[in-house]
């Protein structure tokens, strides 16, 4: 088994996490706490409080979706939201990551409804406060949820293209495919906006959606990288076109086995895009629900894959190469 401090000293870079998937046991017991409410069910572990949301069992994107919500729901004030942000930079920076796009998805964050700009403030004022600590940098992904209107999309696109709020990199689609149906093109405006004012374009497609998920998102959204798009395996020509075309894939085997696409590791398309030629990364979605760290998963793909010292670095540079780090940024990293 490859050592997970070996791992951890590897320069690398985390491509798709959430800012709504960062909330420990310990963190949701003081907000929990601070806001006056219960936890949901025993809060022995954290399992213990995900699975007693309102879940209908393993493989239910939607509950846990719906965890996300009630867990972001308690980030009330610009401090808590502040150090939110920052220990998120903290947990990196332990894990050995020393550059992460993370996904911050307002509507998760119901206490800042007609108030995202601020929200935001609070965001990149725990960022810099991380950086001024010697934290690695994050950089911000606002995401629209699949859910959501082209008006709303709209919205948020212009806000972004104006505004250019501190530290958002990219413009991102997140939420359950299956529940919204086949809507990419209801994105397209918002996503045109987002790229006349130079901002990148990452998209959630290919894990609650088939290849048709993917393919929408690079014909009808301009995508630059594809959050999970494990489901492309399906379809020979569009893992042809992700390698031809270099567009990076974002994979989280940990999630997608929790959440029931696969039974277990060896049965996970990781290597098998790879291997195709497909510029994969391997990412923890969201770590703490899932109730890993990075450099745990790294671990458990070398073993369930025999993977040796050397493809452990090629997934390090790849996840730099993926990454919406500047050039000096990716530089110094390499
Ligand atoms: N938001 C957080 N995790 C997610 C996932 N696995 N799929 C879609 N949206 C998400
Ligand atoms: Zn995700």
């Amino acid at each position: 088994r490859i050592d997970e401090s070996w791992i951890r000293a590897l320069p690398k870079a985390e491509v798709h996490v959430h800012l709504e998937g960062n909330f420990t046991l310990v963190d949701l017991l003081d907000l929990a706490k601070q806001a006056g409410e219960p936890l949901p069910g025993p809060a022995a572990t954290l399992f213990d409080v995900t699975t007693h949301h309102d879940s209908d069992g393993a493989g239910d994107l939607g509950a846990f979706l719906r965890f996300l919500d009630w867990e972001c729901g308690l980030i009330r004030t610009p401090e808590q939201a502040a150090r939110h942000a920052y220990t998120f930079a903290a947990r990196q920076t332990a894990s050995g990551i020393r550059y992460t796009d993370a996904i911050i998805n307002p509507t998760h964050w119901s206490a800042w409804e007609g108030r995202v700009p601020e929200l935001f403030d609070a965001l990149a004022a725990g960022i810099d406060e991380a950086e001024q600590d010697g934290l690695a940098p994050v950089r911000l992904c606002y995401s629209l949820l699949r859910q959501q209107s082209a008006t709303e999309a709209r919205e948020a696109a212009d806000w972004l293209a104006a505004a250019r709020p501190r530290h958002v990199v990219a413009l991102s689609i997140d939420g359950d495919e299956r529940a919204a149906g086949r809507v990419s093109a209801r994105f397209a405006e918002a996503f045109s906006i987002a790229r006349d004012a130079g901002l990148h374009r990452t998209v959630h497609a290919g894990e609650s959606s088939g290849p048709e998920g993917v393919r929408d998102a690079l014909d009808l959204l301009h995508a630059e990288r594809i959050d999970h798009g494990i489901r492309s395996v399906e379809d020979r020509a569009l893992v042809r076109r992700l390698a031809d075309e270099q567009i990076p894939v974002g994979v989280c085997p940990r999630s997608n086995i929790v959440l029931g696409l696969y039974d277990d590791w060896a049965q996970h398309p990781l290597l098998a895009l790879r291997d195709a030629g497909v510029n994969v990364t391997i990412n923890t979605d969201d770590p703490a629900p899932l109730g890993t760290t990075l450099e745990a998963d790294w671990a458990v793909c070398a073993e369930a894959f025999a993977l040796g010292h050397d493809d452990l670095a090629g997934f390090a540079a790849a996840s730099i190469a993926a990454s919406f780090a500047d050039d000096d940024t990716k530089r110094r990293l390499t």
